[in-house]
């Protein structure tokens, strides 16, 4: 299966996607990365390993409608098969999560619906987990809906809230977590062990 990975920033997360293709654990092939920002560590990252990667903004364009034909005919000319978000900022458009339907993950760095939603990215999250006096915190991986951080949930690893904790040191934390679990989701979906069938998620991970 190809994956598209659409990421805005240091691209971690698809370094850990990378990775695990190149062990041979993903089961798909990373064909295309895109951001929305020029600058974007992860298209660096990815043109390094001899990547296709895409600066593309809806704000190089006319309209949204050219955008959204623009990104389609990508997704659609390099036979995309899942589209994995991995600290993409931007709200992807209707016409996009319709078009790939139960095909679109995203990786949110806390617990879900509590700790989701517009304004709940970096920092803020994790400021928002310590506030909350939860125990444990960790990664979300879920289908992507219209809406931030409300899709399907298909997999979440627990991480610890620990005493003294900053955003700093729990994002770390998270991040780490998050580096194992979303390459286990992708190899899941690829391998079509995980899947949504009219809005529920079915099937599982394999053990770790
Ligand atoms: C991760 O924490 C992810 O959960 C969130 O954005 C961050 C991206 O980090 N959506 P990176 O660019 O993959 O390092």
């Amino acid at each position: 299966m190809n994956v598209a990975v659409m990421a805005s920033g240091s691209g971690t997360n698809l370094q850990a996607l990378l990775d695990s293709e190149a062990q041979g654990t993903l089961g798909a092939h990373i064909r295309l990365v895109i951001s929305n920002r020029s600058q974007a560590g992860a298209l660096e990252r990815a043109r390094r390993l001899g990547r296709e990667a895409l600066h593309l903004s809806p704000s190089q364009f006319a309209s949204e409608g050219e955008y959204v034909t623009r990104l389609l005919d990508l997704l659609a000319g390099h036979s995309i098969g899942l589209v994995c978000l991995a600290g993409y900022l931007k709200m992807l458009p209707a016409a996009v999560v319709n078009a790939y339907a139960g095909r679109v993950l995203n990786i949110h760095p806390a617990p879900l619906p509590r700790f989701g939603g517009p304004g709940m990215f970096g920092e803020h999250v994790h400021r928002a987990v310590l506030a909350s006096g939860v125990s444990h915190s960790g990664p979300t991986v879920h289908f992507v809906d219209q809406h931030y951080d409300t899709g399907p949930i298909a997999a979440h690893t627990p991480v610890p809230v620990l005493p003294g904790d900053t955003p700093e040191t729990l994002a770390a934390r998270v991040l780490q977590a998050e580096h194992r679990l979303y390459p286990r989701v992708v190899a899941a979906v690829a391998a079509g062990r995980l899947r949504l069938a009219d809005g529920q998620v079915i099937g599982q991970l394999d053990a770790e």
